[in-house]
């Protein structure tokens, strides 16, 4: 029997990237026979009672065999998995991937190279912050460092701090946020190596460079080149990939002192558009297979 799939993005962000992507998986999914809705988050509604654990879809549609899920509702990729749909990523990858606190928790627990980080502690703003806590966080990481929200993207609540006066207002600023404080890594100023992974392997690659920013982030202006990367980087690509249990990713390294590699990020909802322009190597192919044999 024939499986099928939805793709599942969010129906309400602005701009058409997400629609791409799923566009993307459903293009080559259907070029090998393998068929795909392409459904939006909110038009599912996950429901749940003592006796009821369903998934309603407002076309009414059946339950696929599986969900690629480009979103990010973790709610609804786990009631999916609840209800018997096998999610890529897992809603647990998604999760950890979501969140740069718990990705660097599962990277250092795997013993890969992260940035030397502490996690700010939880607490409730008293209108005062504790100047011992700046203090030893300044001897532990060091000036100039990095503040980053756990949660992120495009480089958007990623800071690159001087001083200890720039510090605390940041702290002031994102208070009531989860963030963690970091190592500036200098050696990777606006540069950085973005992997593919799919599954085992490393299917493309691109540096990003960006002259005018410390963020090679492509929306903060970087620029994209095809990189091959070495075997070194595509394990370790590899393993961080597998540190947060994604099944694909796009993993960000930084370049490190003596040519050494960092992880800075791994991204279970990697956009692959930039990749297929910049590489000709479209990671949807990939994916589909990797889901295929995954299935069988
Ligand atoms: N510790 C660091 N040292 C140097 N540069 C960093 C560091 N952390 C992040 N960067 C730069 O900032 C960019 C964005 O950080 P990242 O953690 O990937 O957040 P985002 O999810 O917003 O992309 C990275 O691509 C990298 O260029
Ligand atoms: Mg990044």
């Amino acid at each position: 029997m024939n499986k099928k799939g939805w793709v599942i993005y969010n129906g309400n962000l602005a701009g058409n990237k997400f629609l791409d992507y799923a566009e993307m998986i459903q293009a080559a999914a259907s070029a090998k026979n393998l068929e795909i809705t392409i459904m939006k988050n909110n038009e599912l509604l996950s429901l749940l009672s003592k006796d009821i654990l369903e998934i309603v879809s407002f076309a009414e549609r059946e339950l696929p065999d599986f969900a690629v899920f480009a979103d990010k509702d973790i709610y609804l990729a786990k009631q999916l998995e609840l209800v018997g749909v096998k999610v890529f990523n897992s809603a647990e990858a998604i999760e950890i991937s979501d969140d740069k606190i718990a990705t660097y928790q599962h990277l250092a627990v795997s013993r890969l190279p992260i940035p030397r980080t502490i996690i700010a502690p939880k607490v409730f703003y008293s209108g005062q912050l504790e100047e011992t806590l700046l203090d030893k966080v300044i001897r532990e990481i060091r000036l100039p460092m990095i503040i980053k929200e756990a949660y992120g993207s495009f480089g958007e609540q990623v800071y690159l701090l001087h001083s200890k006066e720039a510090i605390h207002k940041k702290m002031e600023e994102i208070q009531g946020k989860a963030y963690l404080f970091q190592e500036f890594v200098p050696e990777s100023y606006g540069r950085d190596l973005r992997l593919q992974v799919v599954g085992s392997k490393v299917v493309a690659a691109m540096e990003r460079n960006n002259r005018n920013d410390f963020r090679a982030n492509v929306t903060a202006g970087g620029s994209m080149s095809s990189y091959t990367p070495s075997q070194s980087e595509s394990d370790l690509a590899v393993a961080a990939a597998s540190a947060i249990k994604a099944d694909f990713a796009g993993v960000d390294l930084l370049i490190g002192p003596d040519n050494t590699r960092i992880v800075c990020e791994v991204n279970s909802n990697a956009h692959i558009r930039n990749l297929l322009e910049c590489t000709g190597v479209n990671a949807a192919d990939y994916i589909i297979d990797y889901i295929l044999e995954a299935l069988s």
